[in-house]
């Protein structure tokens, strides 16, 4: 039996442009399920970024709700929607947005430090077991500009995931990187996933793709596709690539 985590009603969101309004989200429906890697596809444009923002509290819709733990957060105000970035949401972009002047260490540790909810002792001990899990452990005083950019967006997953967040967002978390960094970046977003974090990432990349335990397809600022996938395994890579592209295929991408 699944849990919902998080889940979307009637969403709709516009920008005003040119004098007009730009409809990018019209009346989205979405639940999101705990231990999902739920991952969405679709063509440039299509609204995928402003999807995430808008369900994740970045940015605001323009109508319809966005509940996470029985509460709207569309009407949340700036001060709890910062708490709920804190303490419930980690966040990976493509760009890493690391801090340049503090080391990888300092990076991942400050949004702890930040949690009044656990003790700066608790903090160290979670930062030194997720530099291990990165492979950054031998790195962890060089600066951002001092390694490579797959070890950079290593560091920024740590830092995402410092304060254990119920849901972690990713807005192509593999888009700046070359393929062996790509490869590296998705075993750690598979091993965190197998491992019970509930993940919403939107990618153009089909081998990011093949991660997902779930696939949505957007069109037009809707969902037109849903695609339940078991978990992800090396072995059976080449057999679940096929089925997605069938399905990639029928969405016309
Ligand atoms: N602040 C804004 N003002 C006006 N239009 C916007 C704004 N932000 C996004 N849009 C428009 O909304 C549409 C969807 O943008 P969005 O960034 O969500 O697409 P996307 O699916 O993430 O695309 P990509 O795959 O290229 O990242 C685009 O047509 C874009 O121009
Ligand atoms: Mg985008």
């Amino acid at each position: 039996m699944k849990h919902s985590i998080l889940s979307a009603n009637g969403l709709c969101k516009s920008f005003a442009h040119n004098g007009g309004q730009v409809h990018v989200l019209s009346q989205v429906d979405l639940e999101l399920y705990e231990r999902d890697f739920t991952v969405i596809m679709g063509a440039s444009g299509s609204g995928k970024s402003t999807l995430l923002y808008a369900l994740s509290g970045m940015d605001q819709a323009t109508a319809g709700q966005v509940m996470y733990g029985g509460e709207n957060i569309v009407d949340a105000v700036e001060k709890r929607l910062a708490s709920l970035r804190h303490s419930d949401f980690g966040f990976i972009f493509q760009q890493m947005h690391l801090v340049s002047n503090l080391s990888l260490l300092e990076n991942i540790v400050v949004p702890g430090y930040l949690n009044k909810k656990v003790s700066v002792n608790q903090v160290k001990a979670r930062a030194e077991e997720l530099l291990q899990m990165m492979g950054l452990s031998h790195i962890k005083s060089h600066l951002p500009s001092q390694v490579s950019g797959g070890e950079q967006q290593r560091c920024a997953i740590a830092r995402a995931v410092i304060n254990n967040p119920k849901l972690l967002f990713a807005d192509e978390p593999t888009g700046a990187l070359n393929r062996k960094n790509t490869t590296e970046v998705l075993n750690l977003l598979t091993d965190l996933n197998q491992s019970g974090q509930s993940i919403l990432m939107v990618t153009h990349d089909i081998r990011a793709a093949l991660r997902a335990t779930r696939l949505l397809y957007l069109e037009d600022g809707k969902i037109v596709g849903d695609l339940p996938l078991p978990d992800y395994s090396l072995e059976e890579e080449k057999s679940r690539e096929a089925q997605v592209n069938a399905w990639l295929s029928a969405m016309e991408w």
